[in-house]
């Protein structure tokens, strides 16, 4: 019997976030109303909405340009036949991570959530562009399975805002509590589900004997 293989997948679950992230943030709530609605008093006196809006949607799309790049760069086939488009997609991949982590940056201290859950995007600002970094580092030294190691570690945080959403959805909906404390659990479930998630993909795909 054909088993499905782990990249296809990877390939559904990606296809699921862009489309979560386009119709989310073009088609439901195209301005961001909706979210910036439930943003505190305080929030809403310091920030500046307009540049919060166009800091938000440059942030959307390098996220995007980075999750596709970083699906097309997990292919053994692409890498096998075009060993130069891996590298330059790559390279689209890092800048497109710096781009987020920066604009992030700017939205992180007016976190839906406050202190709570700004502190670990702040954290995660740090610690994502040292994984991936870290990954460009270990091909550079022809370390390639450690470089396929990291770059899973990086790739699974571009699942953070659909994670973060589905799991305050259920929060919300289902457990009953109010937005702001669902979403905050929405963002610790979300990173800290990614972390684990990695490891296991690393201990039982990646590190698992290839059987003959
Ligand atoms: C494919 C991956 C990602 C997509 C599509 C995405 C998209 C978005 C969108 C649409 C928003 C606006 C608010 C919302 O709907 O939640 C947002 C907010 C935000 N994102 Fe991302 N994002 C991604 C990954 C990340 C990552 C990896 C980080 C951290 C390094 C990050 C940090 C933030 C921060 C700090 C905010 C502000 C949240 C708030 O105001 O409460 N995002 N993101």
């Amino acid at each position: 019997m054909n088993r499905i293989k782990p990249y296809s997948i990877v390939i559904f679950v990606a296809c699921i976030a862009i489309t979560y992230a386009l119709v989310q943030n073009f088609i439901i709530d195209p301005e961001a109303k909706g979210f910036l609605s439930h943003k505190s008093d305080y929030n809403k006196e310091r920030m500046n909405t307009s540049i919060w809006l166009t800091v938000m949607y440059v942030h959307l799309f390098f996220a995007l340009i980075a999750l596709v790049c970083g699906l097309a760069n997990f292919s053994d086939k692409l890498l096998a036949e075009n060993r130069k488009l891996h590298k330059v997609t790559g390279y689209v991949y890092l800048f497109s991570v710096l781009v987020v982590v920066v604009t992030s940056g700017y939205m992180a201290p007016y976190v839906t959530g406050g202190k709570v859950a700004s502190w670990l995007f702040h954290l995660l600002n740090i610690i994502w562009p040292a994984i991936t970094i870290t990954a460009l580092v270990k091909i550079r030294k022809r370390q390639v399975m450690k470089h396929k190691e990291w770059m899973v570690r990086s790739f699974v945080f571009l699942f953070t805002n659909m994670l973060i959403h589905l799991v305050k959805l259920i929060v919300e909906k289902v457990v009953g509590l109010p937005y702001e404390l669902s979403y905050t659990i929405g963002v610790y479930a979300a990173m800290i589900g990614l972390v684990v998630t990695a490891e296991m993909i690393i201990r039982t795909k990646l590190r698992a004997p290839k059987k003959a």
